[in-house]
């Protein structure tokens, strides 16, 4: 069953792509793809819009060029730099000439034994290095490649909502048919496993779920994990667990990998990321493990598309991953903690109701009642300009809410709250 979308989403898609041909062909003056034929594009975009954060990039861009001093709170990308000891360790791969070579395609041994030994360390989990681990170019992109491995046309891909929106693109790009799993405030932003029918979980072949959770900041416990390893293992579907904020957890708690479920190895792949927890994004780099023919269908995608990732990235990771820069986690969770707090009184005191977190640098903030949520970011950037993502980007399920990133310096957060309460919005 092919998914349809408004014309007027895929014609947005093609205009980015065209103005971006234009900005990289360095012709704004006389555009050289204006007057491109539309045909030439592939039908699978029209399944997609511009990606999310492309957008709101290009909103605060424009605002900054009418001379707002934008305070981006869109994108959850820290602001505080990579830790010292990792920046030397790459220094000195780049000096070594056999990283200069193509990567081993699978990540370095070196590497993939380091996120082995964290996963013992942290997770009390044994992963096999030579199977049970594959280097990533961040995890984005494995999720991405995964995707393309284990689904295709008609395939069924649950995915929760509101979600990273990568899961869904992929998934409708390949197509597969999305079949959302709404996260609600009542059931704690868990989806509910037990209501999804049969049916459904027969022509099911992939199953996302990442907690702690973007975009509501919600948390999972191991029970919740059990039940997905379980229905998958009974139907058949892979599980895919996407960890990306496991490390960012306040007033002690330690999130859980699903590897820790008895059985999951069998059923589940998880992503881990170095991205958020040791402030890598520019970085690119994580890992995915678990699941051996899972990882292995991965790799074959990969390994006809990418050459993995640059050997000397991959060497400052073994570094990232030793148990000293706990500390450096653990100096950032600080920071995060503080602004949370901060903001989530700022907040309070302006009317909003935001849940305070225990995972994650989001704030999930109710939008006041009758006001949408692309409303009510629309209205923070333009008269606060302020940059918040609206939920409903997440999916039909996020309305109602606006995400708020605490990865801006608490003097900008703190400026941000106060223009946000000026609106008198909530
Ligand atoms: C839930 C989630 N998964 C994955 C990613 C991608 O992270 P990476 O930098 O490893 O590609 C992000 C980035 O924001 C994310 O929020």
């Amino acid at each position: 069953m092919r998914q349809r979308v408004p014309a007027a989403r895929h014609e947005r898609a093609i205009s980015v792509i065209v103005e971006d041909a234009n900005a990289w062909a360095g012709r704004q003056d006389a555009p050289l793809f204006l007057e491109v034929d539309r045909v030439q594009f592939a039908d699978r975009l029209a399944t997609v819009g511009p990606y999310l954060f492309f957008d709101l990039d290009q909103k605060a861009a424009a605002a900054r060029a009418r001379g707002v001093d934008v305070i981006n709170l869109g994108i959850g990308d820290p602001d505080l730099p990579t830790p010292g000891p990792i920046v030397d360790a790459l220094v000195a791969g780049v000096h070594d000439p056999a990283t200069h070579r193509y990567p081993d395609y699978q990540g370095a041994m070196a590497f993939r034994e380091a996120v082995a030994g964290f996963y013992a360390r942290r997770f009390g989990v044994a992963l096999d290095p030579r199977g049970e681990v594959l280097g990533l170019i961040g995890s984005k992109e494995g999720i991405s490649h995964l995707t393309w491995a284990a689904v295709g046309p008609g395939d069924v891909v649950l995915v929760p909502e509101p979600a990273y929106p990568v899961y869904a693109v992929q998934a409708r790009m390949a197509g597969a048919i999305v079949v959302p799993l709404p996260l609600t405030a009542a059931r704690g932003f868990l989806p509910d496993l037990a209501a999804i029918p049969d049916d459904v979980w027969r022509q099911a072949k992939l199953l996302w779920i990442n907690y702690p959770n973007n975009p509501t900041g919600a948390v999972a416990d191991r029970a919740f994990l059990a039940e997905a390893v379980a229905r998958c293992r009974q139907h058949d579907v892979v599980l895919a667990s996407d960890l990306a904020y496991s490390e960012i957890g306040y007033e002690g708690y330690r999130a859980p990998s699903v590897l820790e479920v008895p059985g999951a190895r069998e059923v589940a792949v998880e992503f881990f990321s170095l991205s958020k927890p040791y402030r890598m994004t520019g970085w690119r780099l994580a890992a995915a493990v678990g699941r051996a023919d899972a990882l292995a269908a991965l790799s074959v995608v990969k390994t006809n598309t990418d050459s993995g990732q640059f050997t000397a990235i991959q060497l400052a990771g073994v570094r990232a991953l030793e148990p000293d820069q706990d500390a450096a986690i653990a100096e950032a969770v600080a920071v995060y903690q503080r602004r949370r707090d901060l903001a989530v009184a700022a907040l309070k005191a302006a009317g909003f109701d935001p849940p305070t977190p225990s995972a994650t640098f989001y704030l999930w903030v109710p939008t006041p009642a009758g006001v949408s949520a692309a409303e009510t970011a629309a209205r923070v950037l333009d008269e606060a300009g302020v940059v918040l993502t609206p939920g409903s980007a997440y999916g039909a399920a996020g309305e109602g809410y606006v995400r708020l990133s605490l990865t801006a310096a608490d003097v900008r957060l703190e400026e941000a709250c106060q223009r946000i309460a000026g609106l008198r919005l909530a």
